[in-house]
């Protein structure tokens, strides 16, 4: 393949991006890393739903008012067009004049919306992470010009496979399209058998893991010949390291600040083996990726003949995170730079058996003692309040 090197900044200059799943963890960190990157891209249209009485205009506002994007000056930040859309619909169900709009000028399509509950029916993981994915395919293939199309799978996408898995996509027995029309059926048989259910989601350990491997063979058979990428990250963390010194403890215990709200800091036990391995990636390692991925399929002359594939993970012998490895970053980075929401700093130890449950029991305790008060009596002062709903 042609290596030719080519700046970000200069591939993204003058670009309209589409993002779906922009108000999410990874959405919301790809959007600061795009304004940051390439300050002369011209546009970022956001796919985003009504969520708890909040427009998207409003939604948008309230995302960009996040520390993340504090160095960002408001005519940078003006280049986030919030567009009103349901990902299920045909077109998104987009407004004419904007549809019209976007199929001109949009070349840069990240569909990374997505249901993220492991114990959600067949039926509602299918039409989200599924459907989503062919409606956002069938809008990419209808713009003037798509440079890039990139999905945010998952390394969980293949656990129904054995031994090395490769960066590649792995067939689905069955067909997404036979998946979505059945998920699509009402009422739908998919979850009514367990037996059935068991059949449908070929030996993967949940709904959500089958999903991805569905959505990954929808774009195999979709966009195979066009510049299409997908990336599968481990367990995402908001380290951000290289790009916003200092952030990365408070993003890191606060999930990009989403759920900062929520952060008490009463967490004082954690269960499992010291010594096992996590998969994991930082932020901005995923979000570089997603970015660079793009530039490179966007600046080849010929289209790969199927799509490209990345593995976002650490890898165990050159680098090896262990569970005790990630609770002491957590104590550390969270004493460096606490939540303004703490109530007591977290002093996290790794414990099991009966301490692990006597532990827990007490965490319980303190929950509610927090809760209570905040949610119920609604006695919480201003900075304890739930701020989830961005
Ligand atoms: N975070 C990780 O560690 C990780 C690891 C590997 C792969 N991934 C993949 O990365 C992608 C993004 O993950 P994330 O961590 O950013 O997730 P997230 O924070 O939960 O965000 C999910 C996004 O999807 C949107 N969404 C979910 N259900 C929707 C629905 N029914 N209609 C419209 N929009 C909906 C959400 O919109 P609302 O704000 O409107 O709810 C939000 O923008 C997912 O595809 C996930 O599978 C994540
Ligand atoms: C899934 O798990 C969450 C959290 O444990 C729980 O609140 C929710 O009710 C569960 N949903 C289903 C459909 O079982
Ligand atoms: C991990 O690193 C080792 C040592 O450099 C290398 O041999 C191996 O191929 C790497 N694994 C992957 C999956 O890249």
């Amino acid at each position: 393949m042609d290596t030719k090197l080519c700046r970000l900044k200069d591939f993204f200059a003058s670009r309209c991006v589409l993002i779906t799943g922009g108000t999410g963890f990874i959405g919301m960190a790809l959007i600061e890393g795009l304004l940051t990157s390439s300050p002369d891209l011209r546009r970022i249209y956001v796919v985003v739903r009504e969520k708890k009485g909040l427009k998207p205009v409003e939604r948008i506002s309230k995302l960009l008012s996040n520390e993340i994007f504090d160095h960002l000056s408001s005519e940078i930040k003006a280049k986030v067009v919030p567009i009103l859309g349901d990902l299920t619909a045909e077109n998104f169900g987009l407004e004419p004049t904007i549809l019209a709009e976007i199929r001109e000028t949009v070349t840069v399509v990240y569909h990374s919306a997505g249901l993220i509950k492991f114990n959600r029916s067949l039926q509602e993981t299918i039409l989200m992470n599924v459907l989503s994915t062919l409606r956002c395919i069938e809008l990419a293939k209808s713009l003037a010009k798509l440079s890039a199309f990139i999905y945010t799978s998952s390394i969980t996408a293949n656990t129904n496979i054995q031994g090395k898995i490769s960066e590649k996509v792995y067939k689905t027995k069955r067909s997404p399209k036979e998946m979505i029309m059945l998920a699509l059926e009402s009422p739908s048989t998919l979850d009514k058998v367990p037996e059935i259910k068991s059949d449908m989601i070929e030996g993967h350990v949940n709904s959500y893991t089958y999903s991805k491997q569905l959505a990954e063979n929808l774009i195999l058979e979709e966009l195979s010949g066009f510049t299409a990428g997908i990336v599968r990250p481990a367990l995402v963390y908001g380290f951000y390291e290289h790009r916003i010194p200092g952030w990365m403890g408070r993003s890191m215990t606060g999930q990009c600040g989403q759920i900062k709200g929520h952060i008490k800091g009463a967490v004082r036990s954690m269960y499992g083996d010291p010594n096992s391995i996590y998969y994991c990636i930082p932020c901005d390692h995923v979000i570089n990726c997603m970015m660079a991925l793009a530039a490179f399929l966007g600046t080849q002359e010929i289209p790969p003949k199927l799509p490209v594939v990345a593995h976002l993970c650490n890898n165990k012998t050159i680098n090896p995170i262990t569970m005790q490895d990630i609770v002491n970053i957590l104590n550390e980075e969270s004493w460096k730079n606490p939540c303004d929401t703490y109530i007591l700093l977290p002093r996290i130890k790794i414990r099991n058996g009966l301490r692990k449950t006597i532990h827990f029991a007490l965490c319980y305790i303190i929950a509610l003692a927090i809760y209570i008060p905040e949610k119920l009596l609604k006695m919480a002062p201003g900075n304890m309040k739930c701020v989830s709903n961005i």
